[in-house]
C-alpha cells in the first residue's frame, strides 16, 4: 500500500536546523513545504538546500498556513521549544523538537500529555538513539555480551559553542542522559553533580554529574565548553567486557576490550578478598558497522512513526525524563554536589521496561 506523503515544515534553520533542510529536500516520504526563521541570513542560507520551498521570518504567518502541513520539526533555541511545539500540537501536527524538549519539566509533561490526548506523534532529537554505534552496544547490553553492567561513563567536550539560553548541562549533557537511560533501560533514582563556570558570569560552562541508577549502576558525564580538546565518547563497564563508543572516530566507532576483573562474591574486599580477583585478558575487537547519518535514520523514524501509527524510540516522555534529570542536575550544583532524588513516583513501571506517563495530576500536585 501507497505511503502517505508527510508535508513538513522545518521551524528554526539555524547550525542544526539547515541539517533537517538538507535531508527534508530529499528524503522519500516526505515533501518539505516550508521553513521558518527569525534570521533573514539562516532562512537564505537553508533555502539554498530547497530552492523553490515557502520561506517565513514570522512563525504566526507559518501558523496561519498550517492546513498547507502535516508535521513540523523545531529547532529553535530550547527557550521557545516549548511555546513553539504546544501551538504546533493544538494545531494537530505531529512534532520532531530538539532536545532539551523544553526548559522545564512541568512544560514537558504538559507537552506529553497534549500529543497523548490528541493521538499525535511528539518525537525528541535524542539523536545518539539512532547512531549505529549506540545501536550495537545496546544490543550487547540487551544479549547479556558485556556481563553485569557496573557502571557507565562519558565525555563531551569541546570549546563552545556557547549557548545564550542554557547551561552547559542542559546543552550537552541531554545526549548522554539519553544514552545511558536507553542502554539502561531505566531512570536515575538520584544525582549529584558540580559546575562551573570559567568563560563567562552567570552560566555553569563545565559539569560533572553522577547518575544513580537501580541496583547500584551509575553513570558519570563530564560536559564542557571550556575544553579545547573535542571528545565524544561513551563508556560501558560490564563484568565480562568493557565497550566504548568513540564518536570522532568514524572508522572505529566502537571498540569491545574482552578484559575483565572477575570480583569475589564476598561483599567487602580485604587483601585476602582481593587475591580472590581474578584479572582475564582477551580480544580486542572494532566491529565493522552499518554506518548511516543518524539525523537522517531519526527522520526516517519520525515520518514512518506518523505513516505507520508507531510509537516513537526517543518520545516525549523520554524528553520529559531527560529534563527531570536536567533539574535535578541544576538542583545538586547549586547544592555542590549533595545528591538530589529523583521523585518519579508520578509515572508507574510497566512490564516492558517502559515508564508510562499516567496520573498527570498527581505529578502536579507532587511537583
Ligand atoms: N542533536 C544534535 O546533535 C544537536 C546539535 C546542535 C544543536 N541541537 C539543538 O538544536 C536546536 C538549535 O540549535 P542550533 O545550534 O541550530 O542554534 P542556532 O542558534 O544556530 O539556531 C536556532 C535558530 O532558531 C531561530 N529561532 C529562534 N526562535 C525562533 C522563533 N520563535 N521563530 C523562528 N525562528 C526562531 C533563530 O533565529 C536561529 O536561526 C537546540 O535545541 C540545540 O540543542 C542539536
Amino acid at each position: 500500500m501507497m505511503k502517505k506523503t508527510i508535508r513538513v515544515a522545518v521551524i528554526g534553520c539555524g547550525y542544526w536546523g539547515k541539517n533537517y533542510v538538507r535531508l527534508l529536500a530529499q528524503l522519500p516520504g516526505s515533501k518539505l513545504v516550508a521553513i521558518c526563521d527569525q534570521s533573514q541570513k539562516h532562512l537564505r542560507e537553508a533555502s539554498k538546500f530547497a530552492p523553490g520551498v515557502k520561506k517565513y521570518r514570522e512563525i504566526e504567518e507559518l501558523f496561519a498556513h498550517a492546513p498547507s502541513f502535516d508535521a513540523a520539526i523545531v529547532a529553535t533555541n530550547p527557550g521557545s521549544h516549548y511555546s513553539i511545539t504546544r501551538r504546533l500540537l493544538e494545531m494537530d501536527k505531529h512534532v520532531l523538537v530538539e532536545k532539551p524538549i523544553t526548559t522545564s519539566s512541568a512544560e514537558a509533561d504538559e507537552l506529553v500529555l497534549l500529543a497523548q490526548n490528541r493521538n499525535l506523534i511528539l518525537m525528541v532529537g535524542h539523536i545518539f538513539l539512532f547512531n549505529s554505534g549506540i545501536e550495537e552496544i545496546k544490543s550487547y547490553i540487551d544479549s547479556g555480551t558485556l556481563g553485569k553492567i557496573y557502571y557507565l561513563y562519558a565525555r563531551r567536550t569541546n570549546l563552545g559553542p556557547v549557548r545564550q539560553d542554557v547551561n552547559a548541562a542542559w546543552d550537552l549533557a541531554p545526549h548522554d542522559i539519553a544514552i545511558f537511560n536507553h542502554l539502561l533501560g531505566n531512570v536515575p533514582e538520584w544525582v549529584s553533580a558540580v559546575g562551573a563556570n570559567f568563560l563567562r558570569e552567570g552560566k555553569v560552562d563545565a559539569s560533572f554529574i553522577v547518575l544513580g541508577y537501580p541496583d547500584g549502576k551509575l553513570g558519570n558525564i563530564h560536559v564542557s565548553w571550556a575544553d579545547p580538546h573535542k571528545v565524544r565518547e561513551v563508556v560501558v563497564i560490564g563484568s565480562e567486557q568493557r565497550v566504548v563508543f568513540n564518536d570522532t572516530v568514524p572508522q572505529q566507532k566502537v571498540t569491545i576490550y574482552k578484559k575483565g576483573i572477575a570480583a569475589s562474591s564476598l561483599p567487602y574486599l580485604s587483601y585476602a578478598d582481593y587475591q580472590q580477583i581474578a584479572l582475564r585478558d582477551g580480544d580486542i575487537i572494532s566491529p565493522c558497522l552499518n554506518i548511516k547519518e543518524p539525523l537522517r535514520s531519526q527522520v526516517t523514524h519520525f515520518l514512518e512513526c506518523i505513516q505507520d501509527g508507531h510509537h516513537p524510540l526517543s518520545d516525549g516522555l523520554s524528553g520529559l525524563q531527560v529534563v527531570k534529570i536536567l533539574e535535578a542536575v541544576d538542583a545538586s550544583m547549586k547544592l555542590q554536589g549533595a545528591p538530589v532524588k529523583i521523585n518519579w513516583t508520578p509515572y508507574q513501571m510497566h512490564t516492558n521496561g517502559r515508564t508510562e506517563i499516567t496520573l498527570q495530576q498527581t505529578f502536579a500536585e507532587t511537583r
